[in-house]
């Protein structure tokens, strides 16, 4: 053989070595310590995909996640933050499919654009499953469950809380702002299409104005001034999140109005989502926060039975709803119904309060 043709048999050979090489060194980084120390990582490595952390909500399910997939447990997490950008999470969700994780878990940002990149993980042999916000698409083949709420059945449990509010208050109509979350998101699209069907097939609820805030505090403070500019008339606002509440708030409070229940004396009446933290809970006990519907964070024991149960090769629950109560500030309402099931009423106590973890 030429001297030459040897040469580059060898340079071939080392490249080949240094590939693999990397390749187990990555997945060693995966494994972290304990599994650098014994070389082969015998942990389940998880990559979890998080929309970022623009609310109370969101970093509490971060923290179920964590709090579920722990190095006890067998479990290696890694979170990527997509600082609610898409092309963030899309990223992110190449990252896992490169270090060789064995499940990804995504929660979307929006519900579009999914396709090109599950099918990527698919054709990589990863499973995903799908957590908090549903994406749309044609292929039902991209994901193997999903974890969530029913977010148009919270819009709508909030919606009738109103009307069967208005109608015991003996207040003939009210006019409402939407303060909605990110478009195209599952929990503003749900959470609005709640709140339009009510005040659809009620003459009492007239929807003025919507508007997007991010379910972010400082947008949603932003927003909400400019509507009082606008109207002098708003009696109620929806907020689609809580922290989109707390700037509501700062913006009625700051426009010298009060935010609360008395609505035939002008004050202005916020209703929410989520319930995660002691601060909300604090507002509904004070009243301005009229009521929140509860959205359940705490995705990851589900999440776990379900790559259980792939593991053991066993059939998963396609998709399985965490269910939330509705916490209000005083009994005026006792119990709502949708679709004739019927749903109590929870008055916030100091007990409730204690029992929240972060503030
Ligand atoms: O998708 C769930 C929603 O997203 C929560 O209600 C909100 O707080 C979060 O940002």
């Amino acid at each position: 053989m030429k001297k030459g043709r040897i040469i580059s048999i060898m340079i071939v050979a080392i490249l080949l070595l240094l590939a693999g090489c990397s390749r187990s060194a990555d997945r060693e980084m995966i494994a972290g310590s304990e599994s650098q120390s014994e070389g082969v990582s015998q942990k389940t490595v998880i990559g979890f995909s998080q929309v970022g952390a623009e609310s109370d909500w969101r970093s509490a399910n971060t923290q179920s996640m964590k709090d579920t997939f722990t190095s006890e447990n067998g479990y290696e997490l890694i979170v990527e933050d997509g600082q609610q950008k898409q092309s963030n999470q899309i990223m992110a969700i190449r990252k896992f499919i490169q270090q060789e994780v064995d499940y990804i878990i995504l929660a979307p940002v929006v519900e579009t654009g999914w396709d090109t990149v599950l099918h990527e993980a698919k054709s990589a042999g990863i499973p995903v499953i799908i957590v908090d916000r549903m994406i749309d698409t044609e292929d039902q083949s991209l994901y193997v469950a999903w974890v969530g709420s029913d977010f148009e059945l919270e819009g709508r449990k909030a919606g009738e809380w109103i009307n069967q509010f208005l109608q015991e208050k003996n207040i003939a109509h009210a006019n409402i702002v939407d303060i909605q979350g990110n478009l195209g998101a599952t929990a503003q699209i749900g959470r609005t299409a709640g709140l339009t069907q009510v005040c659809e097939t009620n003459e009492n609820m007239t929807l003025i104005a919507s508007e997007a805030a991010d379910f972010t505090q400082a947008r949603a403070r932003e927003v909400m001034t400019g509507l009082l500019t606008q109207y002098s008339d708003i009696n109620i606002a929806y907020c689609e999140n809580d922290n989109e509440a707390f700037g509501v708030i700062e913006a009625i409070e700051a426009a010298g109005k009060t935010a609360g229940g008395d609505i035939a004396n002008g004050e202005i009446m916020v209703v929410s989502f989520d319930g995660v933290n002691k601060e909300a809970l604090k507002d509904v006990q004070s009243g301005k926060i009229a009521c929140i519907a509860e959205c359940n964070p705490n995705h990851g024991p589900l999440v776990k039975s379900t790559i259980e149960a792939l593991k053991a090769d066993e059939a998963v629950e396609r998709f399985s709803y965490v269910e939330g109560a509705l916490l209000v500030h005083d009994n005026t309402v006792s119990s709502i119904s949708v679709d004739g099931v019927e749903y109590t009423t929870t008055v916030v106590d100091e007990a409730q309060i204690e029992g929240k973890q972060s503030n």
